[in-house]
């Protein structure tokens, strides 16, 4: 299991455990949080690469980075090279100090002008964007990317070195193919199987929810880095938790209610600074009666939602009463809906 620090280009992170970038919950307040819960690196949520998108306020918002921590890196989404070369000079010149390109979302929002993961299937078109965004960018570019079009025509470990040889940093790999979504097993034999044809760093993304499979994927993989998303929502803490353990072999506890209050408030209030306190509260008070699923109990009192989103381990919906689910969620903000985030049309990747 390699134990070597990880650069991205000149970037020297500080340690191996990256917060997967998920569209409607991963905003800035979040990252934060992150990071200073122990995370090594994250990625914005993805940006949309058409211009005429960049004035929306949701987008505006994706591409604010104002106080974070260094690397800035902004994921950008698209299916024109030309498009995506100037959608990362853009994210550039505000502040992005890595672009990644989206390659793993499955959404059919995403999908349907074949960006995301549907690029997989049209591997001239996938390269020829790397190649586009290499070109007009000096900071590194990553690709973040799944398995193939489907289990039957994977097709990662060619376009990883065509994605390395078009002068890709970085690959980071969810384990399934687009049309896995998010259900059945994470292959953790094909991102084994792309590390070992490539040299630059490769992250290893799927199903990692505690810091034992987090050390288990590593040694499977060999990859470089673990890449953590859905388990972290309600669960930001897991960053530090994983990257201590794969550090010492030691297991932190879970932190207390006063510690997970305190955060709670300070994130929130990180929230409200950032998406304006009344929206933040009439969109929360809509996630609850729309699609919502409501908080869990203990790690817990503080379980987000994911709006729309295969949460990994409960497909169950709340049984409560909006009210009541607005109630519950109002004060647990971790990882929070996307709806909060209002102009709320993007569906997970
Ligand atoms: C709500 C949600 C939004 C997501 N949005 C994105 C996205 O914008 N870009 C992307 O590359 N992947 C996106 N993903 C995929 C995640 O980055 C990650 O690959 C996936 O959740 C598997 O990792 P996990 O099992 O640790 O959650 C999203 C996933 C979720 C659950």
């Amino acid at each position: 299991m390699s134990t070597a620090a990880i650069n991205i280009g000149p970037h020297a992170l500080r340690n191996r455990v990256f917060v997967a970038p998920m569209a409607g919950v991963t905003d800035r307040p979040f990252r934060q949080l992150c990071k200073r819960l122990g995370a090594g690196y994250a990625v914005s949520e993805m940006a949309a690469s058409n211009p005429r998108l960049w004035a929306s306020v949701k987008t505006s918002r994706r591409t604010d980075h104002a106080g974070e921590t260094e690397p800035r890196a902004v994921q950008i989404a698209g299916a024109d090279p030309a498009m995506m070369a100037e959608a990362a000079r853009h994210n550039v010149d505000r502040g992005a100090q890595i672009i990644d390109i989206n390659m793993g979302c499955p959404a059919r929002k995403v999908c349907s002008v074949a960006a995301g993961s549907a690029l997989m299937a049209d591997e001239p078109l996938a390269i020829a964007i790397v190649e586009a965004v290499v070109r007009a960018v000096r900071v590194p570019v990553t690709v973040k990317m799944r398995t193939g079009p489907t289990p039957a025509s994977r097709n990662a470990v060619r376009l990883a070195r065509a994605f390395e040889s078009a002068g890709a940093a970085m690959l980071a790999m969810h384990g399934r193919s687009r049309a896995c979504a998010f259900g059945g097993r994470v292959e953790y034999a094909t991102i084994a199987e792309v590390k070992a044809a490539v040299s630059i760093p490769v992250v290893a993304n799927g199903d990692i929810d505690s810091p034992q499979v987090a050390r288990e994927v590593l040694r499977a993989t060999g990859a470089d880095a673990v890449m953590i998303g859905r388990a972290a929502q309600g669960r930001p803490w897991i960053f530090g938790q994983v990257a201590h353990f794969l550090e010492t072999g030691e297991l932190l506890a879970e932190p207390g209610d006063a510690a997970i209050a305190a955060l709670l408030r300070e994130h929130l209030l990180d929230h409200y600074a950032f998406h304006g306190e009344g929206a933040a509260f009439a969109a929360r008070a809509g996630t609850s009666a729309g699609t919502c699923r409501a908080g869990r109990a203990r790690a817990g009192s503080s379980q987000i939602s994911t709006c729309s989103t295969p949460p990994r381990r409960s497909s169950r919906r709340p049984k409560h009463s909006s009210r009541a689910a607005a109630a519950a969620t109002r004060p647990t903000t971790f990882g929070s809906c996307g709806a909060m985030q209002h102009e709320q049309t993007d569906r997970p990747g």
